[in-house]
Formats: C-alpha cells, sequence, structure tokens
C-alpha cells in the first residue's frame, strides 16, 4: 500500500496520482489534505511517516507547492528518508541508492504527465541491496 498525503498546494496533483493508482490497482492510503484550503504541511507530512514506520505503507508519496517544504518535514523523523525529486533519473537512483521510502514532489514545479512517470519509476524500482548503499543508509541513521 502507497501512503499519500499533501498540503492545499498539492492537492490537485494528489487527485491525479489517486486516479493513476487506482487505474493500476495499486491500493493507497489518502491521508490528506481533502480540500484546497489552505493548510500546513507538516501535518500531513507526519501522517504519511506515520503509515510508512508503521509499515502499513511500504512507501509513501508527498506533495505541496514546491516539494520542499514537505520533504524537510519528513526528513525530521527518524527512519524516513524522504526524496524530493522531479526526474526519473533521480526517482531511479534514490530507490535503488538511497532506499528512499518517501517521494516528494512540487506540483507548481512539475507537470502532472511528468509527475505520475516520476511515480511509476519510484514505485517500481528496488532497492540495489549493495553494501556499500546499505553502509551509506546506516551512517545516515546513526
Ligand atoms: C504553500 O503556499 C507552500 O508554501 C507549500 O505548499 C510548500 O511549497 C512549502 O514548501
Amino acid at each position: 500500500m502507497i501512503a499519500l498525503g499533501c498540503d492545499h498546494g498539492g492537492f490537485e496533483l494528489k487527485q491525479e496520482i489517486i486516479k493513476h493508482l487506482e487505474g493500476k490497482n495499486i491500493a493507497y492510503k489518502d491521508c490528506g489534505t481533502y480540500t484546497e484550503e489552505s493548510c500546513d504541511y507538516p501535518v500531513y507530512a507526519r501522517k504519511v511517516t506515520d503509515a510508512v514506520l508503521s509499515k502499513e505503507c511500504e512507501l509513501g508519496i508527498l506533495i505541496c507547492g514546491t516539494g520542499i517544504g514537505i520533504s524537510i518535514a519528513a526528513n525530521k523523523v527518524k527512519g524516513i528518508r524522504a526524496a524530493l525529486c522531479h526526474d526519473c533519473f533521480s526517482a531511479e537512483a534514490t530507490r535503488s541508492h538511497n532506499d528512499a521510502n518517501i517521494l516528494a514532489m512540487g506540483a507548481r514545479v512539475i507537470g502532472p504527465g511528468h509527475a505520475l512517470k516520476v511515480v511509476d519509476t519510484f514505485l517500481e524500482t528496488p532497492f540495489s541491496q549493495d553494501e556499500r548503499h546499505i553502509r551509506r543508509i546506516n551512517l545516515i541513521e546513526d
């Protein structure tokens, strides 16, 4: 299951991602926000990090206007590796090398068509399990 969260700036793109996941029969948990009314992105970052850390969801996707605030908030939580990606190369590399467990995007930065490709790349790329990458991730966690 994939956890989804956003603020008002990311609401429209989150809805696009939901349609996309439904079309691919991928289960998701919509952690909000549920309207375009102005709200605080750290609240939704925390809902998604909770869903990932509890293992209710394997991966998460967070969206705000830039993707910056919501990724900063998520990365404050121990065990979370949130990667801000607006291209498929980065999305693939961060899964393969960093075992990123959350994809962050900025809805005001990337168009929806490209964003869905980034989502697919992130969700379809496994962690490499390479010893050097495990070592580096463990150094971040310490
Ligand atoms: C909200 O206006 C905006 O600040 C937020 O979506 C995000 O871009 C913060 O980093």
